[in-house]
């Protein structure tokens, strides 16, 4: 699990392990995604600075790509598919459902839970498809899901 505790010595480690070069910033940017689960404003600012790009360039690739979060993720996450195979067997249906079971929309977290798109887990036999911290699960539909979330928030 990540740490939410933003180190700037740390951010900086980063950094130089991938060159402190500005055409590495989506890898340094998955690393600090990896650390700390997020990408602080403040982080943003030092990898400016440190690769010799602009705040703006370095806020327009953290906005691009979602897993660039610019606020801390709950604890838990849930993903639910977007992707083709998992539309057509019902997935928007699903994300409905999810964002009033969570009380959270897409990319929002509620009650230590943040809620995420994700375009295709691999599991397109199994559509539709969710991943619920790290472990993906196959033909999930509104009741499926409620016991799936029912267990995540069980194991807190
Ligand atoms: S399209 Fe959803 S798992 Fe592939």
């Amino acid at each position: 699990m990540a740490t939410r505790r933003i180190d700037k010595e740390t951010t900086s480690e980063i950094v130089r392990h991938f060159g402190t070069r500005a055409d590495m910033l989506v890898q340094i940017l998955q690393a600090i995604v990896m650390r700390y689960g997020w990408v602080p404003e403040e982080t943003i600012r030092q990898l400016a600075d440190e690769v010799n790009l602009s705040r703006a360039d370095v806020f327009g690739v953290v906005t691009y790509y979602h897993d660039f979060r610019t606020e801390p993720p709950g604890n838990h996450i849930v993903k639910v598919c977007q992707a083709e195979a998992c539309q057509a067997m019902g997935s928007r249906a699903l994300t409905k459902h999810a964002r009033k079971a969570l009380g959270a929309n897409l990319h929002e977290t509620n009650d230590d839970v943040t809620l995420e798109p994700v375009y295709c887990l691999g599991n397109c036999a199994c559509a539709p498809a969710v991943m619920i911290d790290g472990k993906t699960h196959g033909r999930v539909n509104p009741a499926r899901f409620d016991e799936l979330v029912g267990a995540m928030k069980d194991s807190r």
